[in-house]
C-alpha cells in the first residue's frame, strides 16, 4: 500500500470512495463526499493533507485534514487541524488502512508545524492513535455531541497547554 498526496485526477475516485465507506454508517449525514468538494476550494484546505492510500493503482482510502482555529475572547486564535473525514472503502476496512492514513497524516501535520488535531469521532477508535477526550482539555467543540466523541491529540508535547476555548470550524462544515 502507498500513501500519496492526492491529485486532481484522485478527484472522482475519492468522491466514490467516501460514498461507499460511509454507506451503513448510522450517525452521518452521508455528504461527507460533498464536503470534500467544499473544503478542497477553502481558506482551510492543506494538500499535503488531503493524502490518499492506493493499492495496485486502486484508491482505498483518504483523508483529510484542514485547518481549524481555537477561539478565545481574551487571547490570539490558536491554529490547529480538523481531521474529516478519515475513509477506507468498506471491501479493504479492517486492514490497517484507516490507521496507517492516520499515523502518516501526524507525521505530515507534524512536519508542517501544526500542533494538534482535533475531531468528532468513534470514541474506541481514535484512542488507538494517541486521542483524548476534548474534555480533558479546556476545549469546546461547537456541536451538541456526547463528550466521549470529542477528541483531540497533541502532535508536540503541551501543544495546547494554556490554551482554552472554543473550536471554529470553516463556514464549508455548515453548508
Ligand atoms: C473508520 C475507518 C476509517 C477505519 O479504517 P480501517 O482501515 O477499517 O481501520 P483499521 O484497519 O486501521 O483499524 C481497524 C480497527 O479499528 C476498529 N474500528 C474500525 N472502525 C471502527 C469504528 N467505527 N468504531 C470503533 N472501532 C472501529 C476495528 O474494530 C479494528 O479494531 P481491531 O484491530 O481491534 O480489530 C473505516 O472503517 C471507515 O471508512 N469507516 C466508515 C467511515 C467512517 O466511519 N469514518 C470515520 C468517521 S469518524
Amino acid at each position: 500500500m502507498k500513501i500519496q498526496q492526492e491529485e486532481k485526477e484522485d478527484y472522482d475516485e475519492v468522491f466514490k470512495l467516501i460514498e461507499n465507506a460511509f454507506k451503513d454508517e448510522l450517525y452521518t449525514d452521508h455528504k461527507e463526499q460533498f464536503l470534500v468538494e467544499r473544503l478542497r476550494k477553502s481558506e482551510s484546505f492543506i494538500p499535503e493533507l488531503s493524502l490518499v492510500a492506493e493499492i495496485d493503482q486502486e484508491i482505498v482510502g483518504y483523508i483529510l485534514l484542514t485547518k481549524i482555529k481555537i477561539i478565545n475572547n481574551n487571547s490570539q486564535p490558536t491554529t490547529s487541524l480538523a481531521l474529516a473525514p478519515v475513509a477506507v472503502l468498506k471491501k479493504h476496512q479492517g486492514k490497517g488502512i484507516g490507521g496507517n492514513l492516520i499515523r502518516k497524516a501526524h507525521g505530515i501535520a507534524k512536519e508542517l508545524n501544526f500542533g494538534s488535531i482535533i475531531l468528532l469521532g468513534h470514541e474506541k477508535y481514535y484512542p488507538m492513535f494517541g486521542y483524548e477526550m476534548t474534555k480533558n482539555y479546556s476545549i469546546k467543540l461547537p456541536f451538541d455531541v456526547p463528550d466521549e466523541n470529542c477528541m483531540l491529540i497533541e502532535l508536540t508535547e503541551n501543544a495546547l497547554e494554556n490554551v482554552n476555548g472554543i473550536v471554529e470550524y470553516p463556514k464549508e462544515f455548515y453548508e
